[in-house]
C-alpha cells in the first residue's frame, strides 16, 4: 500500500484550518524532532510523524476581549480528545491504514495529561515519542504555538521528512507502517 505522506495530509483544508490555529511551525518542529526519537524508541518513523504532525489539531481558541484567557483554557479545554477524533476522521478520509489511523489518534489523545483529574498516563512507546517530541519544543508561556513559518518552508521541511520516512530502514529493512 502507498504510504500516505505528510505532504498530502497537509494539502487538506482541515489541516490546514486547525494545524493553522495552534501553530504550523510547532506542528512541523515537532514532527521533526518526533523522526529523530523514533530511532531511539525503534518505532515506525510514519506513525511517530504524523501524530507529531497532527497532535494539536484538536485546539480551540479561548480569547476573551482579544486576549487569551488562560483560566477559561485550563477549565474547558479537551484538544487532546478533540485532536484524536479530528485527526482520525481526516486520516480515514485521506485513505490511511485504519490500524495506522487508530494508533496515530490514540498517540494524540495521550500527548498530554492536562485534561485529566490526575496525570496517571502510562503511556507505550510510539505515544511516548509524541509526548516528549512535542514537550521538547514548547517554549515557555506557550510561545511555541506563536511562532511563523512560511508557506515554501512549511513545504520544504515537510517533503525532506517525507523523504526521510521513505528512506528510513529498520535492521536493513523497509519500515512497516505499523509498529
Ligand atoms: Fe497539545
Ligand atoms: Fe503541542
Amino acid at each position: 500500500m502507498k504510504r500516505l505522506r505528510l505532504r498530502e495530509i497537509y494539502e487538506h483544508p482541515i489541516t490546514k484550518k486547525y494545524v493553522k490555529r495552534s501553530g504550523l511551525a510547532h506542528a512541523i518542529a515537532t514532527a521533526e524532532i518526533a523522526f529523530e526519537l523514533s530511532k531511539t524508541y525503534n518505532v515506525s518513523p510514519d506513525l511517530a510523524t504524523k501524530a507529531a504532525f497532527l497532535h494539536d489539531i484538536g485546539h480551540y481558541t479561548w480569547y476573551k476581549d482579544g486576549q487569551w484567557d488562560y483560566e477559561l483554557y485550563k477549565e474547558n479545554d479537551i484538544h487532546a480528545i478533540k485532536g484524536a477524533e479530528r485527526s482520525h476522521k481526516l486520516l480515514i478520509r485521506l485513505g490511511e491504514d485504519r490500524v495506522a489511523a487508530k494508533q496515530i489518534s490514540l498517540a494524540i489523545l495521550l500527548h498530554t495529561d492536562s485534561y485529566l483529574p490526575t496525570s496517571s498516563i502510562e503511556r507505550e512507546p510510539l505515544q511516548e515519542v509524541v509526548a516528549s517530541a512535542d514537550e521538547q519544543d514548547e517554549e515557555p508561556g506557550g510561545f511555541h504555538h506563536y511562532r511563523k513559518i512560511t508557506e515554501s518552508e512549511a513545504i520544504r521541511r515537510l517533503t525532506n521528512l517525507d523523504e526521510k520516512i521513505d528512506q528510513y530502514k529498520v535492521n536493513g529493512k523497509e519500515h512497516l507502517p505499523v509498529k
